[in-house]
């Protein structure tokens, strides 16, 4: 039998963190000043988001923010990755920052070190103020500037004490779910809303990585991107082409423009090409590029998909893990810890990253409460395999620095709301009642190996 994975075959500088995001933890949306953000605007729609959820309590971290960061502690966590909620410090978006929320944000920073746990801040996940939303949002060409405001006030307010930082989490998922598909928020779609929300993306993730190293004296910094090995679904040329259309949009639209690349190239994408044309991109192509000290890597499933004519541009579609009959989560993710360590080394073969980060991993499913315990079996196992595969990966030459558990408590999974649990730690949301997993009992156990 293979021998278990230890912490400790991981060495001793590795980064054992567990991340959380502003939106999906804090609740308090309309407390000590904070203005709405576009989830909370999106979330009135009666039918967004599934159970009618909102984000308004979440899990309350706002106010449970010490015992939480001391259940971090507990479970034997040193790194603690959480967000900045723009709508708490900057209101407006711009202008006047709010006193009582960054406060808050210092007193979040303060207790992490103070309990040893070292603060990594995120500066984007996903929730703009909905007063720059009223104004074009992500696909305003004042965006740049709206965020370069943002970040330069959180280096000032945050750089003394914060010297983990990741500019942007997981564009492609917030420009395409948000901008192209309607399915997040702020809801928009069709093209000519997501080709100038990808290109913001792009160029504030460079600026704000500028940004960072400008003033934050030894920041460590990198920026988060998803990704999804793409298989086709058989090998007729077909599908084959499907799979690569894919991959350019799930694997390399926004790393590539990070890594110096512009936006990628493929012959017959049409897609591709009107992006090349609506974003001149050879124009931008240094703007958008920055070396960042890592990438952050998250991968929540791979892919298989087929040609289908009738979706426009990719000509694609999924060919879900449940109807292949192969494993998978609560919300059908296909779960395949092998395709994980490929994307690992597929990732570092570009050659010109320093270091790869996990700045998420983790896995939704059903809890089940048996004798007073909350037995989460199948995300043990889960976990058991993913760190095999980053292990795997690292033993054999990409420089991988750490490991950053989603998540910390169950919270506000976006669109689907309540209904889909990825916490170490167990949250009835009703009473706020917090009960550590038995996945959170392996981690801490599995720490101290
Ligand atoms: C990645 C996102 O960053 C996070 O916000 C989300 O909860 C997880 N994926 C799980 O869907």
């Amino acid at each position: 039998m293979a021998k278990q994975v230890e912490a400790s075959d991981f060495g001793n500088d590795f980064k054992w963190g567990v991340a959380i995001s502003a939106a999906q933890n804090e609740g308090a949306v309309l407390e000590d000043g904070r203005s709405q953000s576009i989830w909370d605007v999106f979330a009135k729609r009666q039918t967004a988001i599934e159970g009618r959820a909102k984000p308004t309590h979440s899990s309350n971290f706002y106010h449970r923010y010490k015992d939480d960061l001391l259940l971090a502690k507990a479970l034997g966590f040193n790194h603690f990755r959480f967000s900045i909620s723009w709508s708490r410090i900057l209101p407006e978006g711009i202008g006047k920052p709010n006193k009582k929320g960054i406060a808050f944000y210092h007193a979040v920073i303060d207790e992490c070190l103070k309990i040893g746990l070292e603060p990594v801040v995120t500066l984007y996940h996903w929730d703009l103020p909905q007063a720059l939303e009223k104004n074009g949002g992500w696909t305003s060409h004042q965006m740049l500037k709206w965020f370069s405001k943002f970040v330069n006030l959180c280096a000032n307010e945050f750089g003394q004490k914060v010297k983990q930082w990741i500019v942007m989490n997981e564009p492609f998922g917030f420009t395409s779910l948000g901008y192209m598909l309607g399915k997040h928020a702020p809801g928009k779609m069709g093209l000519s809303n997501f080709f100038p929300a990808i290109h913001n993306a792009a160029m504030c993730t460079a600026e704000g990585g500028r940004i960072i190293r400008s003033e934050v004296p030894d920041a460590h910094i990198g920026t988060s991107f998803s990704c999804s090995e793409v298989m086709p679904n058989t090998l007729q040329d077909k599908d084959v082409l499907a799979a690569a259309k894919s991959d350019v949009l799930l694997n390399r639209l926004l790393l590539e423009p990070v890594l110096g690349l512009g936006y990628p190239h493929m012959e017959n994408f049409q897609f591709l090409e009107k992006l090349h044309l609506h974003t001149k991109s050879w124009r931008y192509q240094q703007q958008m590029a920055f070396d960042f000290d890592f990438i952050g890597i998250q991968n929540y499933f791979a892919v298989t998909v087929k040609n289908n004519n009738l979706i426009p541009y990719l000509q694609a579609s999924e060919v879900t893990a449940k109807s292949r009959k192969v494993p998978h989560t609560q919300l059908g993710w296909e779960i395949n810890p092998e395709s994980f360590n490929r994307m690992l080394h597929r990732i570092w073969d570009y050659g010109n990253i320093p270091e790869i980060i996990v700045t998420e991993g983790g896995a939704c499913f059903k809890d089940v409460f048996q004798h007073g315990v909350i037995n989460d079996q199948q995300r043990i196992d889960y976990f058991k395999q993913y760190l095999g595969a980053v292990l795997k990966a690292k033993n054999s030459g990409v420089n991988i620095g750490g490991y950053y558990a989603w998540t910390l408590t169950d919270n506000f999974e976006w669109a689907f709301g309540y209904n889909a649990r990825f916490g170490l730690i167990h949250v009835d949301f009703a009473t706020q009642l917090r009960t550590i997993k038995q996945s959170g009992y392996w981690f801490r156990d599995f720490l101290q190996t």
